[in-house]
């Protein structure tokens, strides 16, 4: 068992905590605070559980706030993929929240498990939109490590990607920067940027360097002036958003030898997007709502 200030984590066992749980998981508010989707069933409940924790060795506690004895929420990591990062996710019910619980049990959870040999990393997958879970996260220890789309019932949304290392490195390498050669500089960067939501970095001369967002130290593209023949190159693009829109945009702006999009086997929805010198650019993002 481990302890808090004020909690007892205590190892999970489904036949005990599968009602407590269940009650916090069919909660429709509680879900639409993390932008999940509320399970039906108590039945569905068992299937969560095991889904996320059933196979991770043991490493699911679920919180009795002292002197409760009932499960007030529920802590673990995923089930074994194989890797030594290890993914953690937590859930707290409604009338406990905002007291500071789970961000005093996730510190302890987090430093337990980066202890263990096996374990090189934890990280956590939320939405964008869920703050409280990223201040968790934060008081965790974890820092932004990554952004991916996520397809949910009836939207589109995106996943932060939070981490922490057991023994933090800087990487030796952080990020690509493909060349695109082209002879119409600026007709190029604009398409880019208004296609695909760019931004110019800095431009220099013949050279024009494109960013995924404002911020300086991320991948990006480099754009270059070339007065002769242009190579077309071919390169993936990761977006966040519905693919469709994206390519209704290209055909309306001229592009009309892209390709339709098409859902790909590895859950993305992907087109490729023709700019007029010949690159093609295959804009891969998540799969429709
Ligand atoms: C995410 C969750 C576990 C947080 O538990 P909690 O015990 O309420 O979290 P804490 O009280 O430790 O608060 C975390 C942060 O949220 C902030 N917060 C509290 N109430 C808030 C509100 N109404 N709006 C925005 N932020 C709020 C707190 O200020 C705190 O940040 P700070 O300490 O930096 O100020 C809980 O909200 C939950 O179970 N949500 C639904 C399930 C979920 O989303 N799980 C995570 C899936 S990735």
């Amino acid at each position: 068992m481990l302890t808090t200030a004020r909690v007892d984590l205590v190892p999970f066992e489904v036949e005990r905590d599968l009602g407590a749980l269940h009650a916090m998981f069919s909660d429709p508010e509680w879900a639409r605070g993390g932008y999940m989707t509320p399970a039906a069933t108590e039945e569905e409940s068992r299937e969560w559980l095991e889904r996320e924790f059933g196979d991770n060795g043991g490493w699911t506690w679920v919180l009795r706030v002292r002197p409760e004895q009932e499960a007030a929420g529920v802590i673990g990591v995923f089930s074994d993929q194989g890797t030594s990062v290890r993914g953690i996710s937590w859930y707290l019910r409604r009338t406990s929240w905002g007291a500071g619980l789970m961000s005093e049990v996730a510190r302890v959870v987090v430093d337990h498990l980066l202890r263990q040999p096996s374990i090189s990393a934890i990280e956590a997958w939320i939405d964008s939109r869920n703050v409280r879970s990223i201040a968790v996260a934060r008081h965790a220890g974890l820092d932004l490590v990554g952004r991916l789309p996520r397809t949910n019932p009836g939207e589109i949304a995106q996943s932060v990607v939070m981490g922490r290392a057991a023994r933090p490195a800087d990487p030796t390498t952080f990020g690509f920067s493909p060349v695109l050669s082209v002879r119409d500089l600026d007709e190029t960067v604009r398409l880019l940027c208004s296609l695909l939501g760019l931004h110019v970095r800095f431009q220099l001369g013949d050279l024009a360097y494109l960013g995924c967002t404002t911020w300086n130290g991320q991948s990006g593209l480099e754009v270059r002036r070339v007065s002769g023949p242009v190579a077309p190159t071919t390169m993936t693009v990761d977006v966040g958003v519905l693919v469709d829109a994206v390519y209704d945009a290209a055909v309306a702006a001229g592009l009309g030898e892209s390709t339709a999009p098409e859902d790909m086997p590895w859950s993305r929805r992907t087109f490729t997007l023709v700019l007029p010198e010949g690159h093609r650019l295959t804009v891969s993002g998540p799969l429709r709502a």
